[in-house]
């Protein structure tokens, strides 16, 4: 019999012990009869790195499994897989680094390092043939990754509209309830361990752009560079807006949103829409009643129509239920000597096909644009000649009663447009007419 199949047992080092590693330990734990009852043999922890391993974390891991050596973790003879769960670029690389150098598997929930790293890295996995698993990457508990990569294999993803960032959707769901700071509501997500150590990066829509690029990985089979995933947050969104969109029927999301098409560029190229910024959407779409915490992807594949993945997408056991799935997974695969067996991005590496990434101003929507203008005849006409001078049809128009000092709010929807013609017409209308507009774009 080959030493794989005469293991007797699993090992896991886990580098980081926070919101994610607290979790992740818990269930290795309390759900120890279940994994073995599923992987065959036990998968016991063999430590868990952190620098600071003196604060009760509330968990009931055994002290002599706590250690401040990383390297000596990943070395350990017993430790099989290595989880790292410390999050951001460095030194989180150089561990993933060293585990894979010594053809020991890998299970991240680093978004940033996928967004930023994830090519070298999966080269590397396959390079050695062992699995690097990252589940937990995108959507927390959801198991969109596996999904895509490997139950729509068989097609071709068309579009990907997410909403990834279970912090941005919790602000967003609690200020349509009313009464709400923001600030009070990211101290809250804070508080409920889902934002990020610095909250700026689920608000500003970075920690969306960094999922969105591992799902087109995934979908498209191609890398995306983050500076050509137009990105936009949520700290502009205001009451106003929530209630002048619930008035036409909308709700906004922030939303990760790209589309494939094929062979479109003059060179027979296929094209790629990528970007992230608050979307108003239907009330009736699907992904309108995806509220707080939760996180859902509706993905468009050629021959599988619409479906859609839905899940807490933050928080401690959510997301360590993740990284444990690809935990399993890596031990069973370890098991029968399979590491490896499906590529990280489910594509082939050798055949990755080149794609544009169509500039956002060459993107084309309907437009909710929120001007602040003097309440005096002419002035409407004025705004929708502007408009109209750059192409732009108007389909609504609302004004709601004057603000001090005798200006008044009015909000506009637009048919179709190209974002070029819109952010020019803007420039001219804020020059001339209006306090500086809003502008939200729709997805119909
Ligand atoms: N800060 C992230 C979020 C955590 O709010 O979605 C999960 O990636």
């Amino acid at each position: 019999m080959s030493d794989h199949l005469k293991k007797e047992r699993i090992g896991v080092g886990i580098i980081g012990l926070g919101t994610v590693g607290c979790g992740v330990a818990t269930i290795l734990l309390d759900h120890a009869a279940l994994i073995r009852r599923r992987v065959g043999i036990p998968v016991e922890i063999t430590g868990i790195a952190d620098l600071d391993i003196t604060t009760d974390r509330g968990i009931s891991v055994d002290k002599s499994l706590l250690t401040t050596d990383v390297q000596a973790l990943i070395n350990d003879p017993h430790t099989d897989i290595v989880v790292e769960l410390i999050g951001g670029l460095q030194p989180a690389k150089q561990f993933v680094d060293a585990a894979l150098s010594r053809e020991k598997p890998v299970v991240t929930a680093n978004k940033a390092l996928l967004a930023v790293h994830g090519e070298e890295l999966y080269a590397s996995a396959l390079r050695h043939n062992i699995d690097l698993g990252f589940e937990a990457s995108v959507g927390g508990g959801m198991p969109v990754i596996r999904t895509m990569r490997e139950g729509l294999a068989g097609d071709q993803v068309k579009a990907i509209y997410g909403i990834i960032n279970g912090t941005a959707n919790y602000i967003l769901s609690k200020m349509s309830e009313g009464n709400v700071s923001f600030q009070d509501v990211v101290a809250e997500a804070q508080r409920a361990g889902y934002a990020e150590a610095d909250p700026s990066t689920d608000i500003e829509g970075v920690d969306s752009a960094h999922k969105l690029a591992i799902l087109i990985n995934l979908g498209f089979g191609t890398p995306v560079d983050l500076q050509d995933i137009y990105t936009e947050g949520v700290t502009s969104i205001t009451s106003i807006d929530l209630e002048a969109a619930r008035e036409f029927g909308y709700t906004i999301k922030l939303l990760g949103i790209a589309k494939w098409s094929a062979g479109v560029t003059a060179s027979g190229e296929s094209e790629i829409e990528a970007r992230v910024h608050p979307t108003m959407i239907r009330d009736e779409s699907p992904l309108a009643s995806v509220n707080g915490v939760f996180n859902a992807i509706h993905l468009v594949g050629e021959f599988v129509g619409d479906m859609m993945v839905y899940g807490q997408g933050a928080g401690s056991l959510p997301t360590a239920t993740a990284v444990v799935g690809d935990i399993i997974e890596i031990a069973r695969n370890i098991r029968v000597n399979a590491g490896g067996r499906v590529p990280p991005c489910s594509f082939r590496p050798e055949f990755r096909e080149p794609v544009r990434i169509k500039p956002m101003a060459e993107v084309r929507c309907a437009y909710y644009l929120r001007f602040s203008v003097q309440d005096t005849p002419g002035v409407l006409s004025q705004l929708a000649g502007i408009l109209a001078e750059h192409d732009i049809s108007i389909a609504s128009v609302l004004q709601r009663g004057r603000e001090q000092g005798g200006r008044v709010p009015l909000v506009v929807i637009t048919h179709e447009a190209m974002e070029k013609n819109i952010q020019t017409a803007l420039k001219t209308i804020h020059g001339n007419l209006s306090d500086l507009p809003m502008l939200i774009r729709i997805e119909s």
